[in-house]
């Protein structure tokens, strides 16, 4: 069969808030041979290419246009194979058409084919000089659309940079002081003025920190909950708050892909694989990992049977959580509210708690921080000899308003804590659930995409020489183009087959 490429050139552009799609740039495979001491300024040293470089610019009419730019297939072809790569250059344009110099666009792609319910985000390269190279792969047959979405122009992402300094404070955080019926209440943070009389609590192993001023009378001790807002007015200038408000899309394409070729076949999911981007893609709106067999673990008997006899530990943000409540769907019996602590799933022989990450929690609920530990200091004392134990980690979405300094050493201590129990349990499984993405009207200044980027880079630099096993939910909703901090049923549902597929067979 002969099947042609339709190259639909840039008709105009369309800028909107539609929802289009991608992933994101130069997540490199990493070499390994990194030392286990990494250290904060190892990993940032890493991604300084992912920072914007300093340009100045006097008018909006300076700033990259999704709409002036172009896209073209860097290597033209009669016909397209399943299996094979696809890779645009979009040369990047200001308003007034002129050619960008250099780079530092936050572009997502993505490929899909509505009827078929498939899609795959594509891998955006930055050439440094105002081209960025986007890679696709062709997983399926078929009429293939090509959507990009330039999510913030360099400039923006130079303000985003500029305002994620240590010394701005997006959020402010209350805590709660009781003791009896007293109540009293105080600033918390990173970094409070040291002036004042504070309450701090630390953990000296790992460097982590964080303060609040001293309450009049109660003791530090008698902290309770915290609480956290939006700190009002913004870091930017009109002009950048402006270009922050506004997405377009680059010139859509369409070709067909036809099955002249397969895809190579894969093996077991096994902890320590690196994982590839794309990492896989949706087909009937089912994810098939694109370096690992993903088995069909969407009935109550698969997932149940995965899932007995094992104790899982599901640490860090809701969207973790969101994988317990998923599973407990297939259990009978009535297991009453969730609990943002701690659940524990006993009926069905398995064991489930979901712990939430400490200090920073961003969320207009009360969180209780009595309880609230590091995840390193909960994986050094988990218990493992008795059951076959499961650990989820899931950290970014509540850090993305803060210095990524601090997330990157919250990160290198659980790289620690992670070394520490394979050494002293190597049967316990790990597990890293990178970031999604989250709705575009989210407030971009304290929680743009390009921080979950930025912070998946990371996360894939520091635990990518691990064996653990990732389950990339940044790849799987620039696909499934959700936009969406809680993504629906049948993403967590695809997550959570990707994850079953490393601990248990194929159904
Ligand atoms: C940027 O670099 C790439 C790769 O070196 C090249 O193909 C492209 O033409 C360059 N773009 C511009 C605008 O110079
Ligand atoms: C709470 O108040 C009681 C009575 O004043 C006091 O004895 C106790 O030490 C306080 N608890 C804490 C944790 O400060
Ligand atoms: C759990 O295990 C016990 C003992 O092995 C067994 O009697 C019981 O039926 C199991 N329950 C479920 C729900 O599988």
């Amino acid at each position: 069969t002969i099947f042609r490429g339709i190259f639909m050139h840039i008709l105009a552009a369309v800028c909107s808030f539609r929802k289009l799609f991608t992933i994101s740039a130069t997540r490199s495979v990493n070499s390994g041979s990194f030392f286990e001491e990494m250290t904060v300024d190892d990993v940032m040293f890493f991604l300084r290419w992912e920072f914007p470089m300093v340009s100045h610019w006097a008018s909006v009419k300076d700033t990259s246009s999704a709409s002036k730019s172009a896209a073209s297939l860097e290597h033209p072809k009669p016909r397209y194979c399943v299996g094979e790569n696809l890779d645009l250059l979009v040369e990047m344009r200001d308003h007034k058409g002129q050619l960008k110099r250099h780079g530092g666009d936050f572009i997502l792609a993505w490929i899909h084919s509505p009827k078929l319910q498939a899609s795959a985000a594509g891998l955006v390269t930055d050439l440094h000089n105002g081209s960025y190279r986007v890679r696709f792969t062709l997983f399926w047959p078929g009429e293939v659309k090509v959507s990009m979405l330039l999510m913030h122009p360099s400039e923006a992402v130079q303000a985003l940079w500029r305002s994620r300094h240590p010394k701005y404070k997006k959020i402010k955080h209350t805590g709660t002081f009781v003791n009896g019926t007293k109540v009293e209440k105080s600033e918390c943070e990173f970094h409070l003025d040291t002036n004042h009389p504070l309450c701090e609590y630390k953990d000296e192993r790992d460097g982590e920190y964080y303060s609040c001023y001293k309450p009049p009378s109660l003791s530090c001790d008698t902290i309770d909950i915290m609480t956290s807002a939006n700190t009002p007015g913004s870091l930017l200038t009109t002009d950048e708050q402006l270009l922050l408000t506004s997405l377009c899309n680059l010139p859509e394409f369409t070709l067909v892909s036809s099955s002249c070729s397969n895809l190579k076949p894969t093996g077991k999911c096994i902890p320590g694989m690196k994982p590839l981007i794309p990492s896989g893609h949706f087909f009937k709106n089912v994810w098939y990992s694109s370096y690992c067999e993903t088995g069909s673990f969407f009935s109550a008997e698969s997932i149940n049977s995965c899932l007995k006899g094992k104790r899982f530990y599901f640490m860090g943000d809701s969207t973790v959580h969101q994988w317990m409540q998923y599973l407990r769907k297939f259990q009978k019996g009535n297991y009453g509210s969730l609990q943002m602590i701690i659940h524990t799933e006993q009926d069905a022989n398995y064991t489930a708690l979901w712990k939430h990450h400490n200090f920073p929690w961003i969320t207009k609920n009360k969180v209780r921080v009595k309880m609230a530990q590091y995840i390193s200091r909960d994986l050094d004392s988990l218990e493992v000899e008795r059951e076959e134990a499961v650990v989820v980690i899931s950290v970014g979405q509540h850090f993305r308003a803060y210095s990524l300094e601090v997330f990157v050493r919250r990160l290198l201590n659980l790289r620690k804590a992670i070394l520490r129990l394979q050494a002293r349990s190597p049967g316990t499984w790990i597990f890293i659930k990178l970031e999604n993405t989250r709705e575009l009207s989210s407030e971009q200044e304290r929680f743009s995409d390009w921080h979950g980027h930025i912070q998946n880079l990371a996360q894939r630099k520091v635990f990518g020489d691990l064996k653990v096993g990732f389950v990339d939910a940044w790849d799987m909703t620039v696909a499934a183009n959700t936009f969406a901090i809680h993504p629906k049923e049948h993403i967590v549902a695809n997550e959570v087959a990707v994850f079953l597929s490393y601990l248990c067979r194929a159904p």
